[in-house]
């Protein structure tokens, strides 16, 4: 008959053998090194053993215990290099990164161009009060920009501001001249959406005021800012216009590729600030004056980037924000 020990470590070995992954092993070490694996049963029949058999069965024991040990040590080294290695040549799992939306990157370098002729920036609410909309402004009660039809009112005496033109009146009303500010924010009027038009739009507005100034700088502000933003070839004119708040007034234009034709589009309006809208905001017209302007955003972003319809800017559709 052949010798339990024996037998058990020629099963142990050649299970050992067979053993070929992580799981494998784990399940092997339980079966025959385990507390309730099979050495650990063998060795607990030692007491049916006589006095003089104990030591020579207990050393024998100790050494399968030993060499079973051993044998796993090295499979399970073997297995673990075994694995094979991260291959750094595959392609790997990409976050998608984000950036910034078109329209944010041109306020940005809309205010770089004006920051560079010296205008700092100012912010004003969206949530604005006839006052500083309309009244100080020098818009009278019953004029048509002020049709419910035209406007967002809020109800409360409140609107949301349908030009810039509001941070005019709020930067004169705490500063004192001389001032050169432009402000870059929202607007809003309830337009019918098509490809030049939208209810909320962006809109630049800048204000200087100052001794002895005339049309002349408001000219050439603005001519230089087109040529920054677009090129030295950019065909700007200025056209006599009305606008309550400045006196005389002008509407700025600007040469634009539309349906592969150039043609004039508005950018936006401009003049010298009206007395009548100093004296709102307590300034002397007799020591100060200065001129206004105020340009579309959104149409100098289509200029720089041939965009041909402003409602694209607003569909957050990805295949055409991140050709910018
Ligand atoms: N606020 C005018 C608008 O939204 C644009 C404008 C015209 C602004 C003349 C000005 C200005 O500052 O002087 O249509």
């Amino acid at each position: 008959m052949a010798d339990p020990i024996d037998v058990l470590e020629q099963e142990a070995v050649a299970a050992l053998e067979a053993a070929g992954d992580p799981d494998a092993l784990e399940a092997w070490r339980i079966e025959f090194l385990g507390s309730k694996g099979r050495l650990k049963a063998m060795m607990s029949t030692m007491r049916d053993l006589g006095p003089e058999e104990r030591p020579v069965f207990g050393e024998r024991m100790n050494r399968v215990k030993e060499s079973l040990q051993a044998a796993f040590k090295q499979r399970s080294t073997a297995a673990a290099d075994a694995i094979p290695p991260m291959d750094v040549t595959e392609p790997g799992t990409t976050s998608d990164l984000g950036q910034r939306h078109v329209l944010t990157r041109t306020i940005d370098e809309v205010v770089d161009v004006f920051g560079r002729m010296g205008f700092s920036v100012e912010e004003g609410p969206e949530v604005e009060d006839e006052w500083h909309n309309f009244v100080a402004l020098n818009i009278p009660e019953h004029h048509p920009a002020r049709e419910p039809a035209e406007n967002f009112f809020l109800g409360n005496g409140n609107m949301l501001r349908s030009q810039t033109s509001t941070v005019q009146i709020r930067v004169m009303e705490h500063a004192p001249p001389p001032l050169k500010i432009i402000t870059c924010g929202r607007v809003y009027r309830p337009d019918t959406h098509d490809a030049t038009h939208y209810s909320m739009f962006h809109q630049v507005e800048g204000l200087c005021i100052d001794r002895n100034i005339t049309m002349i700088d408001l000219k050439t502000v603005l001519f230089q800012f087109a040529r920054a933003c677009f090129g030295p070839e950019a065909e700007v004119r200025m056209r006599p216009s009305f606008f309550p708040f400045t006196e005389p007034s002008a509407e700025v234009d600007m040469k634009m590729k539309i349906k592969g034709r150039w043609q004039w589009v508005e950018l936006g309006g401009c003049g010298m600030v009206d007395p009548n809208v100093l004296e709102a905001v307590n300034i002397d017209p007799e020591e100060w004056s200065g001129y206004a302007f105020g340009l579309g955003i959104e149409r100098i972003a289509m200029r720089r980037h041939g965009i041909a319809d402003i409602r694209w800017l607003y569909e957050n559709d990805e295949r055409f924000l991140r050709q910018f």
